[in-house]
């Protein structure tokens, strides 16, 4: 696999979670005409879905080899917060097929899409019927597909061994908003990792917090960082 098999809707959820999956020539349309009618007409009719899954892959596939070291073989159940349409997480299923996905997405697509921080967690850019059609199309089985949605569903309650949050909790939104839930569904050996720009404000919250990628070159200059054992 190089590329995803990925339908036009999902294209263009993929750019609007990832706004560096849009070519150049979209990035000035974009600039030109303003968000709204980015979002909601140049995102809708005017993309290339087959280039679109080939450079959605090669950054999922990227995001992948920072990650690759910390996923173990005893690691069974993943939690994604915010994967948008979970292309990492079929790259993980591809290289292991033993783990079950658990994924807490939002089902709307903001009208303006902002990209920055979002203090009343209102932005979201997601279609949980596009996201599992996307997970199938590409070889997930559907029995390792868990979907919630954060603004209607009871969210799962077990221990994970594993929870992933790319570009999303602590860098869209507050990490307190899932911090008592965290609390709930890891134990010392759960490994959460996430973007954030206050990495050493985590050290007040976990035992042990590690810096994996630093990046200069986002909006937020942010730092991913795996921590584990919650202090209090
Ligand atoms: C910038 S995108 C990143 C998507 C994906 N993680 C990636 O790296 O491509 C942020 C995602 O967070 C989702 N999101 C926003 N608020 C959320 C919340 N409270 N819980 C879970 N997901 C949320 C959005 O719908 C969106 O898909």
């Amino acid at each position: 696999m190089n590329s995803f098999i990925i339908p036009k809707q999902a294209a263009r959820l993929a750019v609007l979670q990832r706004i560096e999956l849009a070519n150049p020539f979209l990035l000035k349309i974009r600039k030109l005409f303003g968000r709204y009618i980015f979002s909601n007409l140049v995102t809708k009719y005017f993309l290339n879905a087959n280039s679109i899954g080939k450079r959605y892959y090669e950054t999922m596939l990227n995001e992948f080899l920072t990650l690759e070291k910390f996923i173990e073989q005893n690691h069974k159940s993943i939690l994604s917060i915010g994967a948008g349409l979970g292309g990492l997480e079929i790259i993980i299923n591809q290289k292991y097929n033993d783990k079950t996905f658990f994924f807490i997405e939002r089902n709307y697509v903001s009208k303006k899409v902002k990209y920055g921080w979002d203090s009343s967690n209102n932005e979201a850019y997601n279609d949980l019927k596009v996201q599992k059609e996307f997970l199938t199309l590409n070889q997930m089985d559907h029995k390792k597909i868990n979907i919630f949605d954060y603004d209607h569903d009871i969210l799962p309650e077990f221990k994970f061994d594993l929870v992933i949050s790319l570009l999303s909790l602590d860098y869209h939104y507050d990490f307190q908003i899932y911090q008592n839930y965290l609390k709930k569904i890891s134990n010392t050996d759960t490994l959460i990792i996430f973007d954030t720009i206050r990495a050493d404000y985590f050290k007040k919250i976990f035992k042990s917090v590690e810096t994996i990628r630093t990046d200069i070159n986002t909006v937020h200059k942010s730092k991913r960082i795996i921590c584990r054992g919650f202090l209090t």
